[in-house]
């Protein structure tokens, strides 16, 4: 079978910044080093009042093709990812495919178009159904553009609007692509739970605390299930683990547990046995607390080794330079994840051709999927034409003032006529509402 992955990759940051130990904490009354510390997180991307998803991911389709050469033609299929669409049968996808084709000229008629929802795991979701339309054989020699878009808000007060954030990833999917290839073996670990849900409403109905342990029991599942079809996975044979990241604090607490299980019965394990002891397990213990007790005292001493510590530094921590950055973009979130990973390996000149990545994507309600992904020969060439830093950079600053009548703007229950505080340049706008509640846009060049 063709190889099949990841061609190019394109990432829009929202043009404002909220800053969160600066500007939020001290508001909430609240220590700047609980975000900066607890969280991982210094600052979330917002949308000025002239974005929302389809500009988001029309801006990074558009720039995606451009910087890629690419033409409608070569779309066969675009898919969007969300979990902030507004509307139950309009896919996003289809607006998407007009702002396109009003910058191109060009129709897309003949790209089948969809729209699909897992929480955030849907944005990964999508890339396995480009692959598998890819791998079939019915893509005529086409790619498909896979969106991942997201205005991640809370309701304010709630204690997920630390965590809040919004942007696009679009990846163009193909055959011998440029970045990644996809291994065929996934692992799934997914259970009916309501850890973070929306029934009909656009701010999450959110059980937090709980909705960390639900990531971590899925990652779990979904790790054993992969390793049961791809074999036994060795901790210093990935070059980079991205994971879902909601807030780098929680993949913080995944990569030790992730670590923990791949070493078991491996020589790093033995390795580790004078200083960490053996690890516990369950036919030892007669007493289930005493098993989960052991279990824990276990993993902290690991986290403290100093070859995990180098692990963590080398392998996962590199996945969480952006999302530090911008907050969680639900569906997007691990696919910045695997860029923040390759621009780390771009910005230190590494020879990482033939390299494996394992990565973890999750999504509430609850599922999780592990793949590994191949990092191939032109993968420089492709991660070079990121401009992300300059993204970062050039984000306005909101006042904790400008902040609230944001949030206001982006309320669907609310309604607000804000200013914008930027400047739109060469990018898609929202423009206003059409005879049938439809959004309409345009393209500031
Ligand atoms: N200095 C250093 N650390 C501090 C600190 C300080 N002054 N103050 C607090 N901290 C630490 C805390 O100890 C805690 O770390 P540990 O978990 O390691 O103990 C961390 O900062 C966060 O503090 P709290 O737990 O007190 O924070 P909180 O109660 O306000 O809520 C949250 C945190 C549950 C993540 C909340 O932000 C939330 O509900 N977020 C949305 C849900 C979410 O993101 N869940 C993640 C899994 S589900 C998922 O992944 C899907 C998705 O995208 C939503």
């Amino acid at each position: 079978m063709t190889d099949v992955g990841i061609d190019a990759i394109e990432v829009w940051v929202s043009n404002l910044k909220l800053d969160l130990p600066k500007t939020f904490a001290p508001e909430n009354g609240e220590d700047p080093e609980k975000y900066t510390k607890g969280l991982g997180l210094f600052a979330s991307s917002f949308p000025d009042s002239y974005e929302d998803i389809v500009t988001m991911a029309a801006n990074a389709s558009y720039r995606l093709m451009e910087r890629n050469g690419l033409e409608p033609a070569d779309i066969g299929r675009i898919d969007v990812a969300t979990e902030t669409a507004f509307d139950k049968s309009k896919p996003v996808s289809t607006y998407v495919a007009g702002c396109l084709e009003q910058v191109y000229g060009k129709s897309l008629t003949n790209a089948n178009k969809g729209e699909r929802k897992f929480a955030c795991i849907s944005g990964t979701q999508s890339l396995n159904d480009a692959y598998n339309w890819i791998a079939s054989g019915r893509n005529r020699g086409r790619g498909a553009l896979v969106i991942a878009t997201d205005t991640a808000l809370y309701e304010r007060g709630d204690a997920g609007e630390a965590t809040q954030g919004a942007g696009a990833v679009a990846m163009f999917i193909d055959e011998d692509p440029d970045i990644v290839t996809l291994s065929k073996e996934q692992g799934i670990g997914s259970a009916d739970e309501t850890d973070f849900l929306k029934p009909n409403q656009q701010f999450p109905s959110v059980d937090g605390h709980r909705s960390m342990q639900v990531y971590l029991a899925r990652m779990r599942e979904a790790l054993e299930d992969y390793k049961a079809a791809a074999g036994d996975i060795h901790p210093d044979d990935i070059v980079y683990g991205p994971f879902h990241t909601p807030f780098p604090g929680m993949v913080k607490k995944a990569a030790v547990l992730a670590y923990r299980n791949v070493i078991r019965d491996t020589e790093v394990a033995d390795e580790l046995e004078a200083e960490v002891g053996r690890q516990p397990e369950p036919e030892d213990f007669t007493d289930q607390e005493d098993y989960l007790a052991a279990l824990r005292e276990y993993t902290d001493s690991l986290r403290d080794t100093e070859r995990y510590q180098r692990w963590y530094k080398e392998r996962i921590r590199p996945t969480l330079t952006i999302s530090r950055e911008v907050g969680n973009w639900y569906t997007g979130s691990v696919h910045v994840a695997r860029t923040s990973a390759l621009l780390d390996g771009y910005d230190r000149d590494r020879d990482l051709v033939g390299s494996q990545m394992i990565v973890g994507s999750y999504g509430s309600g609850a599922q999780a999927e592990i793949h590994a992904e191949t990092i191939q020969p032109n993968w420089k060439r492709a991660i070079g034409r990121l401009d992300i830093q300059e993204q970062l950079d050039s984000r306005y600053d909101l006042s904790f003032a400008e902040y609230e009548l944001i949030h206001d703007n982006h309320n669907l229950d609310l309604e607000t006529d804000v200013e914008p505080l930027t400047t739109p340049d060469d990018e898609f706008v929202f423009a206003g509402w059409g005879p049938m509640g439809e959004r309409k846009y345009q393209f500031v060049a």
